[in-house]
């Protein structure tokens, strides 16, 4: 059984404990989240590569530009949405 933990985020308001130390990606997937919302090309964005490679991963933190999930550390109060929910990112394909 893991330590208890006082570290939380939120994804669409749910809030999610975690340890300091783990991505915003290992949080969501080790709290049962793991649709995370409409992706780049109308995939379902995920946990997929791991490493930055695929975009896959993209949520936006406090209504921000969209960070990769897999590469950045989960803190304490960080309120998450799908990448194109907040959408007034224009994506283009090239
Ligand atoms: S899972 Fe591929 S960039 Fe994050």
């Amino acid at each position: 059984m893991p330590a208890p933990t006082s570290h939380t985020l939120y994804w669409n308001q749910l809030p999610v404990p975690f340890h300091p130390g783990e991505t915003i990606a290992a949080v969501l997937s080790r709290g049962g989240i793991r649709q995370w919302g409409e992706a780049v090309g109308g995939l379902q964005a995920r946990y997929f590569c791991g490493i930055g490679n695929c975009q896959a991963c993209l949520v936006c933190v406090d209504g921000a530009s969209p960070v990769e999930a897999c590469l950045t550390p989960a803190q304490d109060g960080m309120r998450l949405t799908p990448a194109l929910a907040t959408s007034d990112v224009v994506w283009s394909a090239r």
